[in-house]
């Protein structure tokens, strides 16, 4: 039987709950398509400062970089904000990013039909949307040096490489071959050198993908057409703060943000996890919605352990809970026939798992 080792990373808030149901939708997904995962935990957020010190420890990058994949949940919380800078989970976050080299975020942004009242956009601008946001995220500003501030004067530095610009490029045209074979890159060229070099860099790489069709556009306009007309897009191409950006705004077009995966790739390993954060709010009530870690599951499934036909077993028995009418309490006013909780949610798509085998 085929074996993965899996790292697993909780983290903070709502973050433990999340992922306990996607382990149990991925055990019921494992044993009906005859493979195993062996899992192993790791630290990291404000969990692993509470109990070491440090909110990204070495063990848990050793062991991610070791593993096949690595499941995240959520970090970070007000309790933790007071922290200087280099302390506090968020930097750990991108700190952990970096070492792990994960250039290339992909977000996607797909309505479900049973959902589209959960928008706050019309259903007629976003029903058939499905999208996916190709974010570059180790470099740009979020790691650009100098950045400084003295109390009077602050700064960062918007860094992009030729090199960075092609790898991550590369990934989005790949991906549209595989998709509708259309991309949008969002730069401000109008405005900043380092999206010139973006937009001249993308435009060398369409050469290689004559299938493709490429265009441009600045991140002001990218904002307002998404909002505006969704379906004009396909594959999203962008740099780090313009994604960040951007992937929130896709999110609400589709309704909720406990909804949507993403994942992290690069040249060691991935990191697979939802685009909400840890929700501390709600955290320990069994109220959140599971539905995004669940759908990461499956991307690391499709792209890290190459079983696809699991991961969409994963997609369709979540489909099948929300068009019977199974709905955490976030998307409880829409079309609700079941308010579950955290954990029963998880129950029922291991079910259907089972029964649509
Ligand atoms: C995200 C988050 C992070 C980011 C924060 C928590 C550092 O907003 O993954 O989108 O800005 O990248
Ligand atoms: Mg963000």
């Amino acid at each position: 039987m085929k074996e993965y080792n899996i790292s697993i990373i909780k983290g903070d808030g709502i973050g433990p709950e999340i992922v306990d149901e996607a382990i149990k939708v991925l055990d019921a997904v494992s044993y009906e398509c005859n493979f195993h995962l062996n899992y192993k935990e790791y630290l990291m957020g404000g969990i692993a400062y509470d109990v070491t010190g440090n909110p990204l420890p070495q063990e848990t990058i050793t062991g991610v970089i070791n593993s096949d994949a690595c499941l995240f949940g959520a970090i970070g919380g007000a309790k933790w904000d007071k922290l200087p800078r280099d302390l506090r989970p968020e930097s750990g976050l991108l700190r952990f990013r970096k070492e792990l080299a994960v250039f290339a975020n992909l977000r996607p942004a797909v309505i479900y039909d049973e959902l589209v009242n959960a928008s706050t956009l019309k259903a007629e601008v976003i029903e058939g949307v499905d999208l996916m946001v190709v974010r570059e995220l180790i470099g740009g500003i979020y790691f650009g040096e100098p950045r400084a501030n003295d109390g009077q004067t602050a700064y960062n530095t918007m860094v992009y490489t030729k090199d960075e610009i092609v790898r991550i490029a590369k990934v989005a045209f790949d991906l549209a071959m595989k998709r509708s074979r259309k991309l949008c890159s969002v730069d401000k060229a109008n405005v900043l050198e380092v999206s010139q070099l973006w937009r001249d860099t993308v435009e060398e790489i369409a050469v290689d993908y004559p299938e493709v069709e490429l265009s441009h556009m600045y991140v002001d306009n990218a904002a307002m057409q998404l909002v505006r007309n969704p379906r004009q897009f396909d594959v999203i191409l962008t740099g780090n703060i313009f994604g960040d950006i951007l992937s929130d705004t896709a999110s609400m077009v589709v309704g909720s943000i406990g909804l949507l995966p993403s994942a992290s790739t690069g040249e060691k390993t991935a990191i697979y996890e939802p685009i909400h954060g840890s929700a501390p709010d709600i955290a320990g009530q069994g109220i959140a919605n599971p539905i995004a870690t669940m759908e990461s599951a499956a991307m690391m499934l499709r792209y890290s352990l190459g079983e696809s036909k699991a991961a969409d077993l994963i997609e369709l028995s979540i489909k099948k809970a929300l068009q019977d009418g199974y709905r955490t309490k976030d998307l409880a006013s829409y079309d609700a026939k079941h308010v579950v909780t955290t954990a029963e949610m998880g129950e029922i798509v291991a079910n259907y798992i089972h029964k649509l085998k």
